[in-house]
Formats: structure tokens, sequence, C-alpha cells
């Protein structure tokens, strides 16, 4: 008996040992796709909806959100819960990773096979590994239905999404290696350089503007609202002369160095929950974005 017990334990610690024993703490891809949605994606930070004071209505959580008014299009962010007529529920799994990555509308139903507006970085997600892809699919199958129609989007120009560089060059096995790389590819699906690159007339200058900020965003007030800072290397413009601390501050609890709270649409409130190793990359990232003034 005591022999069988043995041989069992052994047996029991054999088979959760190593990889075994790596796997049955993985995370599932819907906690992954949880994880990647609710901190570096921010998806509802465009998709949820807030109440007057600008804060977000939890319960409602990605049942259409912010609407963008701009010279090209007028488009509100949709529902994206699993409603099946108001959401994405009756969308298959192909449907959705199309919009995702390419931003292609299904072939069916209300704006059939219709572009969506450049606001939506499918440019940007074009970067997802298979394996996120498939996660943040998994996490939306999960997002509680709620009925809720939002305004139908006017195109007054045709859709043009700037190439992200990084994102068309995509990310290999052995980027996924060492901690630039991966921030590299963090940065990239968190669309931050879509913000704090320079613009001029809707286009963004990802090759000479890389990070260099000065796209102005208005309050929805109407009012002057937040100028995205210039986030290069640059020891006097950028954030070259910032610790480390300094820099994971400002990304996650949204404190400037020279302590000012920074306005949206900075999402520190997402990236607050981002993992200690995750943000360690996304600043070793950033310490070889090239300077600019
Ligand atoms: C910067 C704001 C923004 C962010 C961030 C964003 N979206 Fe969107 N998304 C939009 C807007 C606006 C549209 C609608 C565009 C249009 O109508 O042409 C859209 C459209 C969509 C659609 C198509 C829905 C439909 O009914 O046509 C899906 C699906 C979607 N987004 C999912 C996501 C997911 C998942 C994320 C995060 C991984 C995300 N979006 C992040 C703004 C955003
Ligand atoms: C939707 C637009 C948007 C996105 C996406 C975005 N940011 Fe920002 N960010 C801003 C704006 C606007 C400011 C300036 C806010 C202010 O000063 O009130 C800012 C400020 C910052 C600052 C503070 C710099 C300083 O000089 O105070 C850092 C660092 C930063 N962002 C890094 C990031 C990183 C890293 C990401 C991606 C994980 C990111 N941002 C994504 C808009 C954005």
């Amino acid at each position: 008996m005591f022999r069988i017990c043995i041989v069992g334990c052994v047996w029991l610690l054999g088979a959760f040992s190593g990889a075994a024993f790596n796997r049955a703490l993985a995370e599932t891809p819907a906690q992954r796709g949880d994880y990647l949605v609710n901190t570096i994606m921010a998806c509802g930070n465009c998709h949820s909806p807030r109440d007057a004071t600008g804060k977000m209505i939890a319960e409602k959580a990605f049942s259409g959100g912010l609407t963008f008014d701009t010279p090209a299009f007028v488009a509100t962010a949709p529902n994206i819960t699993q409603d099946k007529e108001t959401g994405i529920g009756s969308w298959s799994d192909a449907e959705i990773k199309r919009a995702l990555v390419e931003g292609i509308r299904p072939d069916h139903g209300h704006f059939a096979g219709v572009a969506l507006a450049a606001i939506m970085p499918a440019n940007f997600y074009k970067a997802l590994t298979p394996e996120d892809l498939t996660a943040v699919v998994a996490y939306l199958r999960t997002v509680k239905p709620i009925r809720n129609e939002v305004t139908d989007p006017v195109y007054k120009a045709p859709v043009r999404r700037d190439p992200y560089p990084a994102a068309e060059a995509g990310f290999t096995k052995a980027m996924f290696a060492e901690p630039v790389g991966r921030g590299a590819y963090l940065v990239t699906i968190g669309h931050c350089m879509e913000c704090h690159t320079a613009w001029s007339r809707g286009v963004s200058d990802f090759k000479g503007g890389l990070g260099r900020g000065g796209r102005v965003f208005p309050a929805p007030d109407g009012t002057p609202g937040a100028t995205a800072a210039n986030i290069t290397s640059d020891p006097k413009a950028g954030i070259g002369a910032w610790s480390d601390a300094e820099v994971g501050n400002a990304i996650t609890h949204g404190v400037s160095r020279d302590g000012h709270a920074l306005k949206p649409p900075m999402a520190y409130k997402y990236y607050a929950a981002l993992k200690v190793t995750d943000l360690a990359d996304i600043i070793a990232y950033l310490r070889t974005v090239p300077p600019l003034q």
C-alpha cells in the first residue's frame, strides 16, 4: 500500500513538473484576451460608454462608446458585446478577426463588407500573433450581451489607414526572446504611437516623427484638451532623462515627471493593470525610439 502511494505520488509529481505543470498554470486564451483587451489594448477606452462626469459605466462595458467627428468621417465606436442584433454576437470568429486586423466588416448584415473608419486601429492590430488574435476573440465571446444600437457612421472620404512600419514588418519568435522586441510588440498592439506620433492633416508621420507627439486631442466640451507628449529618447524634449520609475509612473498612474496629471485620452487607467514584466519591456523599447525634438 505504502509503496503504491510512493509510486503514485512520484508519478503525480512527475506529471505536474516541468512543461506539464507550466501548462496547468498557464492562462486560457480567454484569460489572455481579458488581459490584452483590458490593459494594453484598452478597447473600452473607445467602445465603453461613460457617464456625464466622464467615468466608465462598468455594467455597460463594450456596449458602444465615443463618437469621433473628423473631416473624413463621423463614427461611433459600436457595441462589441455578444448581443446578436446590436452587437457582434452573430459574427463568426473569422469575421471578428478580419474586422480587428483588416478593418473590414462581415460580408452580411449592416454595412456589409464596408471598411471601418481608420480610428479603429486595425493597422496596429495587424501585428497580433495568431495566438493573441484568437485570445482576444475568446475573451470577446465572454462579454455579456447588452442591447444598444449606436448611430450609423457617415463616411466623407475613402478610408485610409496609415501603415505602421512595425506592424507591416511583423514580429518573429526571436524578437519575443528579448525585452526590446517584446516591448515593441506591446507598444504596437497598444497603438501608443498612433497618438504619440507627429500628425498633420490627418496623416501620421511614422517614418519621420515616431514618438515626437504634438497631436492635439480636443476635450469633449470643445475646449483645447491634451497634446500628446514627446516619448522619444530625447533627453530634453522626450523622456530620455527620466528614470524607469518615472516613465512607469506616467504610463500606469498618469502622473508626468513634472507632477502634472495626464489628461485623457492617455489610457493609464487601463495600463495600471499591466504586468510588471510587460511594463519593463515597454520602457526598454521606448529607450530605443530615436530622439526627436
Ligand atoms: C481609438 C478608438 C478605438 C479603439 C482603441 C478600438 N476601437 Fe474598435 N472601433 C472604433 C470605432 C470608431 C469603430 C467604428 C468605425 C466605423 O463605424 O467605421 C470600431 C469598430 C470596431 C468593430 C466593428 C463593429 C461593428 O459593429 O461594425 C469591432 C469588432 C471592434 N471595433 C473591436 C475592437 C476591439 C476588440 C478593440 C480592442 C482590441 C477595439 N475595437 C479598439 C474605435 C476603436
Ligand atoms: C489615445 C491616445 C493615446 C494613446 C493610445 C497613448 N497615449 Fe500616452 N499620452 C497621450 C496624451 C494626450 C498625453 C499627454 C497628456 C497630458 O499631458 O495631459 C500622453 C502622455 C504620455 C506620457 C507622459 C509624457 C510626459 O511628458 O508627460 C507617456 C510616458 C506616455 N503617454 C506613454 C504612452 C505609452 C507607452 C502608450 C502605449 C502603451 C501610450 N502613451 C498610449 C495620448 C495617448
